[in-house]
């Protein structure tokens, strides 16, 4: 049986080395696993990942460059998780390896929903499978600039403290929308020690692997 697990949180949650840190585990317990992300490695991945650094900006005509607008962004990413499950995430699950996604629809409802209708970007997004389990790690806007000021890279499109205050609020509303669909969302203190919110993320996992073999 293979699981589709997704990790969601601001910048500088964690989610990248919780998401590693869960694949090791599940390959540890002999189960097949395998960490992805979005925006993917893809064609469509690789150019939101340059408008994300603000090397790609849209051309007006007049020569002048601007930034590009949420919307385009939100099917920019509904674009790439399209690709995405059909290129990485469906194979492997058909093959039986769960899949570990760094970020998935809730990221879209979250950050694009700062300046977009929920409905939309659910209806735009409506062709991607629910995860079986969405773990969203919680953390203040302070806590992931200060660990993205410590890891000592550049800031993205969205690293600001007022945006992530933004987005926290974004996270608050989708995480809501999601779960009056149905889907399951377990919410992790993100504050915690890494090793902390790695077992409490396990003992999620288990649950759910438990749940899903009954
Ligand atoms: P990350 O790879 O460092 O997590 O950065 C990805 C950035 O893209 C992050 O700021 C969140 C943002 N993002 C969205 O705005 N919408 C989305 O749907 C996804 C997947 C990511």
């Amino acid at each position: 049986m293979a699981w589709f697990v997704a990790l969601e949180g601001i910048d500088g949650a964690g989610t990248t080395t919780q998401s590693h840190r869960l694949v090791a585990w599940l390959q540890a317990l002999g189960r097949p696993a395998r960490y992805t992300k979005e925006p993917s490695e893809g064609h469509w991945g690789t150019l939101l990942r340059r408008v994300l650094t603000g090397a790609l900006r849209r051309a007006r005509t007049d020569g002048s460059e601007e930034p590009f607008d949420e919307a385009t962004l939100a099917l920019a990413f509904a674009t790439d998780r399209v690709d995405h499950l059909a290129s990485e995430v469906e194979p492997a699950l058909a093959a039986g390896v769960s899949v570990v996604c760094d970020r998935y629809v809730l990221s879209s409802l979250a950050y694009q929903g700062r300046a977009l209708d929920l409905a939309w970007l659910l209806a735009i997004n409506g062709r991607c499978r629910a995860p079986d389990l969405t773990l969203y790690l919680d953390v203040p806007a302070q806590v992931g600039l200060a660990r993205i000021a410590a890891a000592r890279r550049a800031r993205e499109r969205y690293e600001q403290e007022a945006t992530l205050a933004e987005v926290l609020t974004g996270y608050a509303r989708g995480v809501a929308a999601l779960r009056e669909i149905g889907q399951r969302i377990v919410t992790l203190d993100g504050t915690l020690p890494i090793e902390a919110v790695e077992q409490a993320i396990q003992a999620e996992v288990q649950r759910l692997m438990g749940r899903t073999r009954t």
